[in-house]
């Protein structure tokens, strides 16, 4: 009897520790999995603007739908350069990305008339139209192949740099400079007489050590980071452009989350909004800190002379006159803002 007691005692002390943990667990636990868990990619390293920019939009999101959607960024190109990063949120296979509107231009042709050279006279005529309504119309631009753009990142303004010294246009002639995959960067490279080299950014570096080119153009912060100073030590400031960057996110993934409910779409464009502004302001801390790491290496900078600067213009004025009709227009517009 005694033990029958005893055992029933057991039981029920069991229960009552059973029922007092379920009560201890707070309400408000986060699942276990997210109900969506996607991938964000950039080709940039782990500490670049961009993906600290991508991070802080993962954990806005996560914290913000109670961990129901998760994204795990990708940094370092892992998930494939930028061309075939497009193609795969083209199909659903990658949901998120950071892409360059070079890249974004070989597939959207409206996009490319922020490539154009010297469009912007400064950061704040570029910001202008980006954030205004040109800015939204652009992005709109992108929806009909698939993938929906949510914020502009800043990428500062373009530089060409070189292996030998680069001082005036005629020093460009012939010289084999690296450029995005894109036709219409190659165009501007021939015009001011040197040879464009279409090479993704990955293999830049390698490309500049062997040989096989003899420059490339980028901002300060991409210079140092991939670390081409230490190979094409000649950075020749003539800010030919300003090429902004596109937060986007594949329709598969914005269906996605549109079926969890229409809330978690807002949630995940104000927290797209949010990282943008975050970008924006590292982007600057880290342009500086770049321009004095290449100064400090020793690097030859050269300021262009106001008279070089505007043979480097009137030289790739003729890709002004090739955008025609309805760019024409657009082109005005920006010019005006
Ligand atoms: C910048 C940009 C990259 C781009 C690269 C390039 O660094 O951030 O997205 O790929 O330019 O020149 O290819």
């Amino acid at each position: 009897m005694k033990r029958i007691v005893g055992i029933l005692l057991g039981v029920l002390l069991l229960a009552a520790a059973v029922l007092l943990a379920v009560r201890l667990v707070p309400r408000e636990t986060k699942p276990e999995q997210p109900a969506l868990l996607f991938r964000y990619a950039d080709n940039q390293p782990e500490g670049y603007p961009t993906t600290l920019a991508a991070d802080y939009f993962a954990e806005l999101v996560e914290e913000r739908t109670d961990g129901k959607i998760g994204i795990r960024v990708f940094p370092d190109s892992v998930l494939g350069n930028e061309i075939s990063v497009f193609r795969q949120m083209q199909f659903g296979g990658i949901d998120f990305a950071r892409l360059s509107v070079s890249t974004l231009s070989e597939f959207v042709p409206e996009i490319s008339i922020l490539q154009l050279p010297y469009l912007f006279t400064d950061a704040e005529h570029m910001w202008r139209v980006l954030d205004g309504e040109i800015g939204e119309q652009l992005l709109d631009t992108i929806r009909p192949f698939g993938l929906v753009g949510m914020s502009w990142f800043d990428a500062g303004s373009r530089n060409i740099y070189t292996k030998t010294p680069v001082k005036c246009l005629d020093d460009m002639k012939r010289l084999r400079i690296r450029v995005q995959e894109s036709d219409f960067l190659s165009r501007m490279v021939s015009l001011w007489g040197a040879v464009p080299e279409k090479i993704s950014y990955e293999s830049v570096y390698s490309a500049l050590q062997t040989g096989k080119i003899d420059g490339a153009e980028n901002n300060w912060p991409s210079y140092e980071a991939t670390g081409h100073y230490e190979v094409a030590p000649y950075y020749l400031l003539d800010a030919h452009s300003r090429l902004p960057e596109v937060q986007l996110i594949s329709r598969n993934a914005l269906d996605e989350i549109s079926a969890l409910g229409d809330e978690y779409v807002e949630i995940v464009l104000q927290c797209a909004a949010e990282s943008a502004r975050y970008e924006r302001e590292l982007w600057k801390e880290r342009e500086t800190r770049s321009e004095t790491v290449v100064r400090e290496s020793g690097c030859i900078v050269t300021e262009l002379s106001e008279e070089e600067k505007t043979r480097f213009q009137e030289a790739v004025a003729p890709i002004y006159e090739e955008f025609s009709g309805k760019s024409a227009e657009l082109i005005r517009r920006i010019q005006e803002e």
